[in-house]
C-alpha cells in the first residue's frame, strides 16, 4: 500500500467515525450544506479563444478519440476538416516525429436544416500494444497536427486504472472549470454520461455551430485520452420545424463507438473492457424493454463478462434510476423497473447517470420486490446493489437542480448541488478510490470520496 493510500485510508476512517457517530437507525444521508457561488450558466461567446480554430488552411480540428475494439488494442479518432475533404489518413508511432504506421479513415458530411457540416473523419488504428504511448498525427502540410494518447493495460484482474466520470458538460464558463479540473485530476479515460454539446438549446444553424465549438472546447482532452460516450436527451434533437426528426443525427455523425465488438446492433448500446474493468453503455432514449434490441443485447452481455478478468462492472446511462432531486424525479423509473434485477443478479459494482444538474450518490439499495401487487413499495438496504451516481453537475447553461426531496430518502448517501466531476481508481480486483471533485471558486475541492469494495470480490474480504 503506497503512503497516499494510507492517508487517504486514515483520513476515511477518521471521516466515517464522525459519520458513524451521527448515525441514529442505521442510514442517514447527508444533504451539503454548501452553498456554491452564483455564476451565470450562459455558454462561452462564440469568439473566445476556448474555441480557437487551429491555424492553416483546413487543418483538422474537434479531434477526439474513443476505444475502437473489446479489449483496447485499438482507437478510433475522429476530426472535422472545415474547407474540404482533404485526407483521412492517421500516421502513428511510438515515438515523436517516426510515424512508422499509417491507417486510412473515412469522411462523411451531413446536413441539418440550412448547416453543413465540416468533412467528419473517423479512422480505426488498432493492432497497438497495451501500456504504450502512442504519437499520432493528422491533416497535411503545414497545416497538419500531432497528439497523443496511451493505451491502457492488458484486460487483466488487478491491472489498475483511473477512470474520470463527467456529464451533462455543456460549454459555459463552469464547463470549462470542470473541464480544466478534470485534466489536473490526471486521469486516464473519460466515462462520459451524455448530454454534450447542449447544442440543441440553438435553433437552425447554430445548432450545427454549436457542435462545432464544443468539439473544439473539449479537445484538449477528447485528442489525448479515450472519451467513452453514452448518448442523453440533448442528443436526441427532435426538430421537426426544420424538417429533422432522426433521432441522433449530429451525435451519431460526430462520434462512433466501437458497437460491433460487443456485438451490439447499435452505437447508442455497446460496452468496452478496459484493463481491470468491464463498461456497459446504456441508451436512456432507445427502446429497453423486453424483446427490444437493447434489452436483448444487455442479457447477452452480462453473460459475457467475466469477473476473473474484469472484476469490476460498471453501468452507464444518461438518466439515473435513483434521484432524490426534485428535477427529472422518477424519470428513471421504466429503466429501474426493467433492468435493476439484473444489475443486482450480476452484482454490478457501481452505476453512473448524469441528467440532473447535481451531485448525489446512493447507499447500496434495491426496489426489486416492488411490483403492482405485493405491496412492498420502498427500496432496502441490499448489499447486493451497486451504488448509484449521478453527477450530471458538469455545468452547462441550463444551470443546477439546487431543489432536493426533503427529507433525504434513505437510499440517498450524499447530495449536493455544485458543478464538478468525479475520479474513480482502481487500485486492484478488491478496491477502487472513488472522489467527487465540486467545482469551488476556481479551485478544485473534493468532496465526497469512499473506498469501493469489488462487489463480486468482496466475500473474500472483511465484510464492508
Ligand atoms: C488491494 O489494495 C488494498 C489497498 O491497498 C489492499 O488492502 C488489498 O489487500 C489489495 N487486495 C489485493 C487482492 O491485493
Ligand atoms: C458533402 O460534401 C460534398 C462535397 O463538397 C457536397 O457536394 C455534398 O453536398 C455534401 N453533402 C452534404 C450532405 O452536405
Ligand atoms: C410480485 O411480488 C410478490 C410478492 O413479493 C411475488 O410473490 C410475485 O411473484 C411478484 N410478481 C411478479 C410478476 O413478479
Ligand atoms: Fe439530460
Amino acid at each position: 500500500m503506497d503512503t497516499r493510500m494510507q492517508a487517504f485510508l486514515l483520513h476515511l476512517v477518521l471521516a466515517s467515525f464522525v459519520f458513524l457517530s451521527s448515525i441514529r437507525d442505521g442510514y442517514a444521508g447527508i444533504t451539503s450544506s454548501y452553498v456554491r457561488p452564483e455564476f451565470p450558466s450562459v455558454d462561452i461567446p462564440l469568439n473566445h479563444e476556448a474555441f480557437s480554430v487551429p491555424k492553416g488552411y483546413n487543418a483538422p480540428q474537434q479531434v477526439h478519440i474513443t476505444q475502437g475494439d473489446y479489449d483496447g488494442k485499438a482507437v478510433i479518432i475522429s476530426w472535422v476538416t472545415p474547407d474540404e475533404a482533404g485526407s483521412s489518413h492517421v500516421q502513428f508511432g511510438t515515438s515523436e516525429n517516426n510515424f512508422q504506421a499509417s491507417a486510412e479513415g473515412t469522411v462523411s458530411n451531413y446536413t441539418l436544416g440550412k448547416y453543413k457540416s465540416g468533412y467528419i473523419h473517423h479512422c480505426l488504428v488498432d493492432g497497438l500494444e497495451h501500456n504504450t504511448k502512442y504519437y499520432y498525427r493528422i491533416g497535411t502540410g503545414d497545416s497538419s497536427r500531432e497528439f497523443w494518447f496511451k493505451t491502457p493495460p492488458k484486460v487483466e484482474l488487478d491491472a489498475p486504472y483511473k477512470f474520470g466520470i463527467i456529464g451533462d458538460l455543456g460549454q459555459t464558463f463552469n464547463s470549462l472549470s470542470t473541464l480544466e479540473h478534470y485534466i489536473e485530476s490526471e486521469a486516464h479515460t473519460v466515462l462520459y454520461v451524455g448530454d454534450l454539446s447542449y447544442a440543441d438549446n440553438y435553433e437552425y444553424t447554430d445548432v450545427g455551430l454549436r457542435w462545432d465549438t464544443w468539439g473544439r472546447f473539449v479537445e484538449r482532452s477528447t485528442a489525448y485520452q479515450p472519451w467513452i460516450w453514452s448518448a442523453g436527451n440533448h442528443e436526441i434533437e427532435h426538430f421537426p420545424y426544420m424538417g429533422e426528426v432522426v433521432p441522433f443525427k449530429s451525435y451519431l455523425q460526430r462520434h462512433t463507438t466501437p458497437y460491433l465488438a460487443s456485438k451490439s446492433s447499435s452505437p447508442l448500446w455497446y460496452a468496452i473492457r478496459r484493463a481491470s474493468a468491464h463498461i456497459i453503455v446504456l441508451s436512456s432514449y432507445s427502446p429497453f424493454v423486453k424483446y427490444t434490441p437493447q434489452f436483448e443485447w444487455l442479457g447477452e452481455e452480462l453473460k459475457r463478462v467475466d469477473r476473473k478478468k474484469t472484476p469490476w462492472l460498471i453501468v452507464l446511462m444518461h438518466v439515473p434510476l435513483y434521484n432524490s432531486n426534485e428535477a427529472n424525479y422518477m424519470e428513471g423509473e421504466s429503466m429501474r423497473v426493467v433492468f435493476e434485477s439484473w444489475f443486482i443478479k450480476y452484482k454490478v459494482d457501481v452505476i453512473f447517470a448524469g441528467h440532473v444538474h447535481a451531485y448525489e450518490r446512493s447507499y447500496r439499495f434495491s426496489n426489486i420486490d416492488y411490483n403492482i401487487t405485493s405491496g412492498n413499495r420502498y427500496p432496502v438496504p441490499d448489499k447486493s446493489a451497486p451504488v448509484y451516481i449521478t453527477v450530471g453537475d458538469g455545468g452547462n447553461q441550463e444551470g443546477l437542480c439546487s431543489r432536493f426531496m426533503d427529507p433525504q430518502p434513505e437510499y440517498s448517501a450524499f447530495r449536493e448541488a455544485s458543478y464538478g466531476h468525479s475520479t474513480l481508481e482502481i487500485i486492484n480486483r478488491t478496491h477502487a478510490v472513488y472522489h467527487w471533485n465540486r467545482n469551488d471558486d476556481g479551485k478544485k475541492v473534493p468532496a465526497d470520496s469512499f473506498v469501493l469494495h469489488n462487489q463480486y470480490w468482496k466475500p473474500f474480504l472483511a465484510d464492508m
